[in-house]
């Protein structure tokens, strides 16, 4: 499929007023993407877990303008409360999306948006944020457009996701989701995220992630800023084969649910995204001196208790904590007693790899 399969032009009979609701959850990569293209495509594949409890719920309400025409007119409320912060990248998605979707220029939008993980909490809102927002439009399409099948629905929601965020992709689908062509993952595309292709061991289907909240603040440098300083790394090149290589190692993990190999390998995958952080041009730091405890102390509890516990790290200084079902009760009481006090406010999220978009 090119970008041209995702031109929706000329509809008639366009509603007068609509409101759509979503609701997508958040999605943690395994692999990392770090580093695209002009055009918001991946320079590597990436594969992520599916967040069910994280989730952002947004509703798209739309009242049709007299005469079309290219501006976006919208106002976004967080909860009942309006709100600006939203508005530049929210501006720029429609946009972006505008070629593809052009039945937008004839309507003005009420975006009311909320998430179930606290606001300001570190944890990134755009995948969910952008997942739910794009499936909102996809839902106005389909209105207009009776013919359409599932398979396109859910795709083009990835793929105007894509524009908005490039992770928020890999959040339309449940499980377990795979983002970027890969020369030996058939159907795998630039373009749109897929769900992951393969035989998955059962231990991955409810793998739990707890998310500890070490920083809360908004970051130093933005996803978008650091995806910029990939173009004149000096580590690019190795960085993309790597991980070109990594999900080969993945894939076959994944398949025979080798824990002890899947905790070196995501740990590999979090030290390198920051690695290449600390050694872009001007680097730059985002992890603090607690996420240095946790991860220690994560180390010395899977030595000593041979429990496959390992972490993974977004853009930030929050810690991801993953661990099989099985003892995750003993894993959940360390975590209390021992990783909770580097957490701001004491503050964790409980989550686990689950279902992906809702239509509320
Ligand atoms: O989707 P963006 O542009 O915010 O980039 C996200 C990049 C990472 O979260 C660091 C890695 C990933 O694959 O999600």
């Amino acid at each position: 499929m090119s970008e041209e399969n995702f031109k929706a032009n000329n509809f008639t009979n366009l509603p007068d007023i609509r409101s759509y609701t979503w609701s997508s959850p958040s999605n943690i990569a395994l692999i990392k993407y770090w580093g695209k293209n002009k055009n918001q495509t991946p320079k590597n594949t990436s594969i992520s877990f599916t967040l069910s409890n994280s989730r952002t719920i947004t509703t798209l309400e739309l009242n049709k303008k007299n005469k079309a025409d290219n501006n976006i007119l919208f106002d976004v409320y967080y909860k009942n409360k309006k709100i600006d912060e939203f508005r530049p990248k929210i501006d720029l998605f429609f946009r972006n999306i505008l070629e593809h979707c052009s039945y937008l220029k004839e309507y003005s939008f009420k975006i009311i948006t909320a998430n179930t993980f606290p606001h300001s909490s570190g944890i990134a809102s755009s995948a969910s944020g952008m997942s739910a927002l794009a499936l909102c439009v996809m839902s106005l399409e389909r209105d207009l457009d009776s013919t359409m099948k599932e398979e396109y629905f859910y795709k083009k929601a990835s793929f105007l996701s894509r524009i908005g965020s490039g992770s928020a992709c890999r959040s339309i689908l449940g499980g377990i989701n795979l983002w970027g062509k890969h020369t030996e993952v058939e159907k795998s595309t630039d373009l749109y995220s897929i769900k992951y292709p393969y035989e998955i061991c059962k231990d991955f289907l409810d793998y739990n992630d707890t998310i500890l909240l070490v920083d809360t603040e908004a970051k130093k440098v933005s996803s978008s800023d650091g995806h910029k300083l990939m173009n004149n790394h000096i580590y690019a090149d190795k960085r993309y084969k790597t991980a070109q290589k990594n999900v080969i190692r993945l894939k076959s993990i994944l398949k025979n649910g080798n824990l002890n190999s899947f905790t070196s390998l995501i740990e590999e995958e979090a030290m390198m995204l920051h690695a290449l952080m600390m050694t872009s041009n001007p680097s730059y730091v985002l992890i603090k001196p607690n996420t240095l405890k946790i991860i220690n102390s994560i180390k010395n509890y899977r030595e000593t208790t041979k429990i496959p516990i390992c972490f993974t790290l977004d853009a930030g200084a929050n810690v991801h904590v993953l661990y099989p079902k099985e003892g995750e009760k003993e894993v959940e009481s360390f975590i209390e007693s021992e990783l909770k006090k580097y957490c701001k406010n004491h503050l964790y999220i409980k989550d686990k790899v689950g279902f992906g978009s809702i239509q509320l």
